[in-house]
């Protein structure tokens, strides 16, 4: 269970883009995370890793509480799959970039190899295995990000627009990868038929404030959606 409470953070220029937010997500939960753009959907996942400071408020993953000491206990609980690609891989073979999580963690070599696998293989990507990073196209990398945190099967699992630079069939791959896991989810995302279809419950982030929170219905609602300047999905 992931319990914020209270929680503001701010970047280091004194950009306040969490302000005072109050959320607890239970354990199995699937949350689309939406609002316009600079609406602190990418600053709230990264405070609840530990990446932006937060000025006060407190973060609890399954009992942990997020501070100095416990950042690493943190990341192991709750995966982030970052909004830009880049700023995750960084091997220069995509191999290694999937397995690091992994090796960080202590896991024998035989386990990351066998965990690797897997992933590649649930997300289609096994033929990118042996190439670069640095020379793969957007969905590519982004396909890698996600095969890196999935490896390290977090129990809070946060994508940050895991659906752009993605085909058709790489998006559907992922609903349904994403579908399958049982994990908690919170999904940053513009794309609000993806989180129609993913996510179960739906919160509105406005100038880094819960405005709505409810079920995913509420992303259908025209009015409601219009007033947060995000269009509803059409019906029928
Ligand atoms: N590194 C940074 N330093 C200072 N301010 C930042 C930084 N990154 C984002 N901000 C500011 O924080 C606020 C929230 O930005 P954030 O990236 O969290 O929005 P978002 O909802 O993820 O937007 P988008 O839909 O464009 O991804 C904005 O006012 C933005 O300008
Ligand atoms: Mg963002």
């Amino acid at each position: 269970m992931l319990t914020i409470q209270g929680l503001t953070a701010i970047y280091p220029d004194k950009t306040k883009a969490v302000d005072g937010i109050d959320l607890i997500v239970n354990d199995g939960e699937s949350v689309a995370l939406i609002g316009e753009n600079g609406a602190g959907k990418t600053s709230l996942l990264l405070a609840v890793v530990g990446v932006i400071e937060s000025l006060s408020g407190v973060v609890e993953i399954d009992g942990v509480r997020l501070g100095k000491k416990t950042a690493g206990e943190i990341r192991k609980k709750a995966g982030l799959v970052f909004q830009n690609p880049d700023d995750q891989l960084f091997m220069p073979l995509i191999y290694d970039d999937i397995a690091f999580g992994c090796r960080n963690l202590g896991m024998p070599e035989d386990e990351v190899k066998a965990r690797v696998a897997d992933v590649l293989d649930r997300l289609n990507i096994a033929h990118l295995r042996g190439r670069s990073p640095l020379k793969l196209s957007g969905g590519e990398k982004r396909a890698v990000a996600m095969a890196a945190v999935l490896a390290m099967n977090p129990s809070l699992l946060m994508l940050d627009e895991p659906t752009a630079f993605l085909d058709h069939r790489a998006r559907r791959s992922l609903v349904e990868t994403l579908k399958k896991l049982s994990q908690t989810k919170i999904i940053a995302t513009h794309d609000i038929a993806f989180a129609a279809e993913v996510c179960d419950r739906a919160v509105i982030l406005k100038d880094g404030k819960i405005a709505v929170d409810g079920a995913s219905s509420l992303l259908y609602d025209e009015k409601l959606m219009s007033d947060y300047r995000l269009e509803a999905i059409a019906k029928g």
